[in-house]
Order: structure tokens, then C-alpha cells, then sequence
């Protein structure tokens, strides 16, 4: 793996090898034992989108391992506007060792990767979101649930967040139910793609159906960013599928609740949910970091043994 585009990027044995990776830089993060593997080495942080997590959580792990971050606002570098997007990854890449980017089109991540001659990875596009999906999955394996039996229910729309849990469950084994309101389903071509890695994807409107005998539910925004003017339109279309107490109720009672946050509190998940003991969202935004570092590791190079 080269860069860090999809969740598809990945193969069952590299994704189990970078949990495994994972915990262990945390275990040695908590045991103040972690060493500076990236020392020397400096990664350019892009955002043309506003971010909490990835911009902490990339910048912090960077600097966990000893190396830095540069950040960079997609409409102060003018990233497709003033300077094409193969033209600021040629340049970057004389400078930085690795450059992480969210942005509105998946085709401006394509495009930097394929220009840059240093790793790239996909902090959220309008079609995936695959650190994210690490870090979730990292979440369940760490907590001892079997990935690769386990039963998902999506419950909301088919966005970003919901190709790339396809695509990783889809290689993990996992089986996963989207339920969405017409017009909302994952993208045909993720899906088809999600099932071609031997993915049990089903698509459904019953958002209760999908949800009965779940071993985990996760939900997102309705809207996402960058569909702000849909904002009204949107919250009639899913008003049926919140993420509630009485939904919750026709899971497994061990379920978890998932969220890759931020929430909106009150549309597609209620605080009763949100704030409950199944829900392991702080469990997946703290693994964010740790997930990472792994990544960056994988991608970069550097060993935990070094310096
Ligand atoms: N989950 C996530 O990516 O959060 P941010 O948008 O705050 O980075
Ligand atoms: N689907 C959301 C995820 C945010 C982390 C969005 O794209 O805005």
C-alpha cells in the first residue's frame, strides 16, 4: 500500500496488522514508553473542510512520533484554483514526507496521489472517509469483537462514512445492513465494489428490520458537510430512521452504539443514545490517534524499536 485513498486499499492481512499496530503504539503511548519513530519527518495536513478530530488527531500523532505537521487551508493555498491539484502535489512533495488531505471531491484526493511522489491519505472525502473506518473497526477488535462475524446495522444515509465501513467490513468479513430512505443508498459502485471483496452487504428502507439482532448500529449526520443548502429536505427524508431508545431496543442487548461524530444531536441520534453505556463514540475518536500513528508508520516508514 502506497497511499491511503479507500478502505479497499487495504487487505485483511495489512488492516488485523495495522490494529495490531495500533495497540501497540497506544499500550506504549500509555506506558510513556513510545519512541520517536518519525523523527526528521514532516507531513503537510490539508483541509478544504472544517475538522475537530482529524486535525487533532493527525497533527498530535504526528508529533507523538516525533515528527511534525504543517497545516494548510485548502482556500489559502488555492489547492484547484490558484495552483492545480497535480502542480501542488509535485511541489509538496520536494518538502514534506507525506501529505494527508479533506477535501470535497475524491477525484482532488485521486489526483494528489497520483501526482505526489510521497504517501497520501484520504482524511475524508465526499466519497470515503477510510481512517475513520480504521479506527472503528480497531474499536471493535480492541473491545474483542469478531470482526469478521460481526453484524452492523446502518441506520441514515449512504454517505462517506458508510462506503468506507462497507469496504473495510467487506474485508474483514463482516456482514452489514444499510437501511436508508430512497434516494439515500450507499453508491452503487462502492456496494458492488464492497461485494466483489466478499462483502454480505444488504440494502433495505426498514431501518427497524435492519437494526433487529444487530450486534452494532452506527449512524451519522443526515447532512454532510458541504450539503448544507439540503438541510431542510433532508431531515424530512430521514425522520423515520433516528437513532433512538426504541430502535436500539430491537438490537442484541450487548450492542454497541456507533458514531464517527461530530453529531447533531436530536436529528439522527438522540443524547438518551449518544450519552448510553453502549455507546463507544469516545472510544472511536480516541482510537483515531492510535489508528493513525499506525498508518503513518505503515506509510512512512519507521520502526517503534528505532531512536
Ligand atoms: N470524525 C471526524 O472525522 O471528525 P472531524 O470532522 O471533526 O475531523
Ligand atoms: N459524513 C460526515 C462525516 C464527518 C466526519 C461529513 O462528510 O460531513
Amino acid at each position: 500500500m502506497r497511499h491511503f485513498l479507500s478502505a479497499a486499499d487495504l487487505t485483511r492481512d495489512v488492516a488485523l496488522g495495522l490494529f495490531a499496530l495500533a495497540a501497540d503504539v497506544k499500550q506504549r503511548r500509555k506506558a510513556g514508553r513510545l519512541s520517536a519513530p518519525l523523527a526528521g519527518k514532516t507531513c503537510a495536513l490539508i483541509f478544504e473542510k472544517p475538522s475537530l478530530r482529524t486535525r487533532v488527531t493527525f497533527e498530535v500523532g504526528l508529533i507523538q512520533l516525533g515528527g511534525r505537521a504543517v497545516h494548510l487551508v485548502g482556500r489559502e493555498i488555492g489547492l484547484g484554483t490558484r495552483e492545480s491539484v497535480p502542480d501542488v502535489a509535485r511541489n509538496l512533495s520536494l518538502w514534506v514526507d507525506g501529505i494527508m488531505a479533506r477535501v470535497y471531491s475524491h477525484s482532488t484526493i485521486t489526483g494528489l496521489a497520483r501526482h505526489a511522489s510521497v504517501p497520501v491519505i484520504n482524511g475524508l472525502s465526499d466519497r470515503e472517509h477510510p481512517c475513520q473506518a480504521l479506527a472503528d473497526f480497531f474499536t471493535l477488535w480492541e473491545r474483542g469483537v469478531d470482526v469478521a462475524t460481526v453484524r452492523i446495522a446502518w441506520v441514515g444515509d449512504g454517505n462517506n462514512v458508510c462506503h468506507s465501513v462497507m469496504l473495510l467490513g467487506a474485508l474483514l468479513g463482516a456482514s452489514i445492513v444499510v437501511a436508508c430512505p430512497p434516494g439515500y443508498e450507499p453508491d452503487a459502485g462502492v456496494v458492488a465494489t464492497a461485494r466483489r471483496l466478499g462483502g454480505r452487504i444488504e440494502l433495505t428502507e426498514d431501518a427497524r428490520a435492519a437494526t433487529t439482532g444487530a450486534d452494532v448500529i452506527y449512524t451519522d449526520v443526515w447532512t454532510s458537510m458541504g450539503q448544507e443548502a439540503e438541510h431542510e429536505q433532508r431531515l424530512e427524508a430521514f425522520s423515520r430512521y433516528q437513532v433512538n431508545d426504541t430502535l436500539v431496543g430491537f438490537a442484541k442487548p450487548s450492542a454497541l452504539v456507533m458514531h464517527c461524530l461530530p453529531a447533531h444531536r436530536g436529528e439522527e441520534i438522540t443524547d438518551s443514545v449518544l450519552d448510553s453505556k453502549r455507546s463507544v463514540v469516545l472510544e472511536q475518536s480516541e482510537n483515531r490517534l492510535h489508528a493513525q500513528k499506525a498508518v503513518m508508520l505503515h506509510l512512512l516508514g519507521g520502526s517503534l524499536d528505532d531512536a
